[in-house]
């Protein structure tokens, strides 16, 4: 007979960087029994897992974290071993006109997850984890120079970074409170395909490809440190097999743009891709009204996870935004059944 294989829950399966780690675990770990719990919000959608939504060890849970009865049902019922914790609302500029629905998924969702995992474990915490994905935005922001570490005092700054780092004291607490089997880590600004375009790098090609105003927040002076998903998904696999417990990670790429250079370059590459003439692209830049508590500058020192657990990013940002840009103009129907609907009236709202 069939030895049962170990359950894991992964939470925020049908979004950007969740579905990587979904295709990921369900591909390179036969012997895990893979339950992604996904509320498909306007950011989740199961097309982004079309290739392995046919495996015998993946298996879809559509709920709401926020929702106890459900979430403890769940873990009655299937008793996950482990838990990597993605689903989250993740946009800065909708936790500004929304905060609610931040603490809501961000806060009371991961309290849920945490309160249903220790009723099941309690009495033997034994090979479980808990496995809190979160965001190097907890730190606040950096001057110029400067980086962030683990031992960096949490400062946020906007609604969501709030929620996000209040759902890591949260984590924390439960580890030295209830002894919770637990690990955090803080990743900076993922790029690659399948992330909603609302986010900088994918509206930005959209944008491009559709001859539409490339909106640049206030100066284009901002820094941000940017990672390719897969880079981010590997890090993610070596924590949950290899990290110290009750322990955090800083992971980043060592990358840092500031927006207007970053714009600059992703246009010129699509110039390059589309057959445009060079600096066709970049014409469609339009700075506009920036965004409340715009954080200035994150970047990541990820020497605690390099040392210890031999983790860097081995895709370079030229290679990534090349990909990237091709993926999204191969994929083209993937972003108009994403952008439809709701997401035209966020944008219309939210830019004009
Ligand atoms: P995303 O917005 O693309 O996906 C979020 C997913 O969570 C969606 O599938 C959505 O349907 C699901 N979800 C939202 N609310 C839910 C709820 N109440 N119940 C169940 N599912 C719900 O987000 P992402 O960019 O993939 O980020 C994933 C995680 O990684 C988040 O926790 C985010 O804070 C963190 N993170 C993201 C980045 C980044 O650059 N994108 C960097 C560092 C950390
Ligand atoms: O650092 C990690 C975080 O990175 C994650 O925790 C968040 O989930 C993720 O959304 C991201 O947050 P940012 O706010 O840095 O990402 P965003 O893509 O929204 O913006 C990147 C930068 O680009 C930021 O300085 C704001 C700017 N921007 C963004 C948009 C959407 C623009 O100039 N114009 C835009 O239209």
């Amino acid at each position: 007979m069939k030895e049962k294989n170990k359950p894991i829950l992964i939470t925020g399966g049908a979004g950007f960087i969740g579905s990587h780690v979904i295709r990921h675990f369900v591909k390179k770990y036969p012997v895990y029994e893979i339950y992604n719990l996904d509320a498909l919000t306007y950011a989740g959608n199961l097309e982004n897992l079309k290739d392995i939504e046919d495996k015998s060890n993946y298996h879809f849970l559509k709920g709401d974290i926020s929702d106890v009865d459900l979430v403890n049902q769940l873990f009655r019922k299937y008793r996950f071993e482990a838990v990597i914790h993605l689903a989250a609302e993740s946009h800065v500029d909708r936790s500004i006109k929304d905060p609610l629905a931040f603490v809501r998924t961000n806060i009371n969702g991961t309290i849920n997850l945490l309160n249903a995992f220790k009723s099941i474990w309690a009495n033997n915490f034994e090979g479980k984890l808990f496995y809190h994905i979160s965001t190097d935005e907890v730190y606040g922001t950096l001057g110029e120079t400067g980086l962030f570490k683990e031992t960096t005092p949490y400062s946020p700054n906007s609604p969501y970074s709030a929620s996000k780092a209040s759902s890591d004291h949260f984590v924390r607490a439960y580890g030295e409170t209830f002894d919770i089997p637990y690990v955090i880590s803080n990743c900076s600004n993922n790029y690659g395909p399948y992330q909603f375009p609302e986010k900088l790098i994918p509206l930005m090609i959209n944008n491009i490809v559709e001859n539409k105003e490339l909106p640049v927040y206030g100066d284009g002076n901002y820094t941000r440190d940017w990672l390719f998903v897969l880079d981010h998904v590997k890090a993610i696999d070596l924590i949950f097999h290899k990290a110290e417990l009750k322990e955090t990670y800083n992971i980043g790429g060592l990358n840092e743009w500031k927006n207007i250079e970053l714009v600059n370059m992703l246009c010129d590459l699509a110039d390059e891709k589309l057959g445009r003439e060079n600096g066709t692209s970049r014409k469609l830049i339009t700075f506009v009204k920036d965004r409340p508590g715009h954080d200035k500058r994150y970047a990541i020192d990820a020497t605690k996870i390099e040392e210890k657990l031999g983790w860097k990013p081995s895709v370079t940002f030229e290679e990534g935004l090349s990909k990237t840009i091709d993926w999204y103009l191969e994929n083209k129907k993937w972003l108009v059944h994403i952008t439809s609907g709701d997401y035209l009236e966020y944008y219309r709202e939210h830019y004009n």
